[in-house]
């Protein structure tokens, strides 16, 4: 495809899909993850291959795009910003136009969102955002995904993605990536954000991209924002990119440790999400984290079934 071609969807922001594909997309990966459980070949993308370009870490990110790939049948290029020309300034406008001639959709995690709608605009192939400093869309997909398992699936895995609706997620901690696209999938998915960061690392409707602020609420006490919640979640203190802020952090985030305290007045049924990697004893305790109320290592694995999931709409479009 040609780049601007009006056919190809690129996957940068969680707002770039609409209610009713997010509902088709959690059908499709509740199918791929029961394909997958019950050993079954699903390899509509034999032929096909990823490029996944990493100017930051991951372990997740990595694995479930790559493992993903391979089990759709198709293959992977893994790139990083040392081992190639990216880290040697060729311009990201040019590199796009070279990867994207070679294969059928791009992976990319990196610093500024401009960074990764500077590529898209030059690509020829859909890209995927693996985490920006701005958003972390695959992530919240994931995360959507492990709550609608756990309170709107029946018995035989029919999955009712209007569960979300009228849901209240408490947001503690860094007014971060995950909190501007928890925002951004409140908006469209119909949910309520209790936020409370400290001062100083609030969000930013702007930043986060929303239209209607509505769609949150902000509490300094992030005891107040747990009252009630469906599901409280939270996330590293200093996130990538930010390590010089470290030791400044962590004294401004002291008091938004997500502990049992929280968990006790939320709903006796909360759930407990984090995208990991977790520090415990930061942002979460041992207690939590570890705890029964906790759903983080199927949240991180749900990463692989929605991307496969996302994968096969970006290049197969709807199927059946
Ligand atoms: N949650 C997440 O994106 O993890 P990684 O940084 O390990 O990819
Ligand atoms: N907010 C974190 C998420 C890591 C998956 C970061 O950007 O480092």
């Amino acid at each position: 495809m040609k780049p601007g071609n009006a056919l190809m969807r690129h996957y940068l922001q969680f707002k770039d899909f609409r209610a009713e594909e997010y509902a088709y997309l959690f059908e499709r990966a509740a199918i791929i993850k029961r394909r997958f459980k019950n050993y079954e070949r699903y390899q509509p993308l034999a032929d096909r291959s990823l490029a996944m370009i990493f100017e930051k870490a991951s372990t997740r990110t990595r694995v479930s795009f790559e493992a993903g790939m391979y089990q759709m049948g198709g293959s992977v290029v893994h790139l990083t910003t040392g081992d190639s020309q990216l880290g040697r300034a060729e311009p990201i406008e040019d590199s796009a136009r070279v990867i994207s001639r070679m294969v059928d959709l791009v992976m990319i995690r990196t610093f500024e969102q401009t960074k990764i709608e500077r590529f898209a605009a030059h690509s020829r192939v859909p890209v995927i955002n693996g985490l920006t400093n701005e958003y972390h869309p695959c992530q919240i997909l994931a995360d959507l995904f492990t709550f609608i398992e756990n309170r709107g699936m029946n018995q035989r895995g029919i999955v009712d993605a209007d569960c979300l609706k009228g849901r209240v997620v408490a947001w503690v901690g860094d007014g971060n990536n995950m909190a501007n696209t928890w925002l951004q999938a409140a908006e469209i998915l119909g949910f309520t954000v209790h936020v409370s960061t400290p001062s100083g690392y609030e969000v930013d409707a702007q930043v986060a991209g929303i239209q209607n602020t509505n769609c949150y609420k902000v509490f300094k006490n992030p005891l107040d924002a747990c009252r009630g919640a469906d599901l409280v979640t939270t996330d590293v203190w200093t996130s990538m990119g930010f390590e010089a802020e470290n030791d400044k952090r962590r004294e401004a985030f002291a008091d938004w440790c997500v502990d049992a305290e929280m968990m006790g007045v939320a709903k006796p049924d909360a759930l407990f999400m984090h995208c990991l990697p977790a520090h415990r004893g930061e942002e979460v305790t041992a207690e939590v984290i570890d705890g029964p109320q906790s759903v983080v290592w199927d949240e991180a694995e749900n990463r692989m079934h929605v991307q496969k999931a996302l994968m096969e709409y970006l290049l197969l479009g709807r199927i059946g």
